[in-house]
């Protein structure tokens, strides 16, 4: 079974699937650290957001893993630990530009489907539901205001790298990301007719995971 979960930067989409892909026991695909190591690995070569012909060739050597360990979920790329590397802003703007290339898109959802072929996932990101697996069983799109989304993912920034970010310098990040993933071509962020659509603006993060598993439960 594949439960998608979709939203704009920073709205704590990561966390919910987290928790409720551990109590309900299915796997986890995070999307956007795809996106982020993919970013990460096409600056390292020296190749831009609008190459194309020289993106094709080096992701044929573009090799993403998750792998489970004491610390919680990490991300290889190749053979290179990069969980945290693909944290920073930098790459946040970088994931964002790669994000609205078609060739990028069509290679990842390859391999997302791939990853995730008769499993029971968690998949989350921009385009889970709309165009990576539209027929997912259930489908939700969470969003919430800029400011407390900027809120969340400073304290996030925080926590996984230790800095200290100013919450409108964040807001502005994730407003240009939100702007560009919404109004690119190619699979463009928004809900799918058929999500189910939280403001998670005023919940608790136990909240929404409860309101989810009511959903899923009551079908
Ligand atoms: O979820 P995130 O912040 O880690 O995603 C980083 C960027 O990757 C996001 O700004 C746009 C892109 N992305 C995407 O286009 N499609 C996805 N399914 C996931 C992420």
């Amino acid at each position: 079974m594949i439960i998608t979960i979709d939203g704009p930067a920073g709205v704590g989409k990561g966390t919910i699937a987290k928790i409720i892909s551990k109590s309900l026991g299915f796997k986890y695909l995070d999307s956007g650290a795809m996106y982020r190591a993919l970013a990460l690995f096409a600056n390292l070569n020296g190749v831009s957001d609008n190459d194309s012909d020289r993106l094709k060739k080096i992701l044929i050597d573009l090799h993403i893993q998750f792998i489970d360990d004491k610390e919680g979920e990490r991300v290889l790329l190749n053979t290179d630990d990069v969980t945290e590397d693909i944290r920073t802003n930098e790459i946040s703007t970088l994931a964002s530009k790669f994000a609205a290339n078609d060739i990028v898109r069509k290679i990842l959802r390859e391999m997302q489907r791939r990853m995730i072929k008769d499993k029971d996932f968690i998949a989350e990101g921009r385009d889970m539901g709309t165009y990576v697996f539209p027929d997912a069983e259930y489908k939700f799109y969470l969003d919430a205001d800029l400011k407390i989304r900027a809120k969340r993912r400073a304290n996030q920034l925080k926590e996984i790298l230790g800095i200290n970010m100013n919450e409108e310098n964040v807001a502005k990040e994730i407003s240009n990301r939100d702007n560009l993933d919404m109004t690119r071509e190619s699979c463009p962020l928004h809900p799918a007719a058929d999500a189910v659509i939280i403001d998670t603006s005023n919940m608790t993060i136990d909240e929404v995971v409860l309101k989810i598993k009511t959903v899923i439960d009551n079908a």
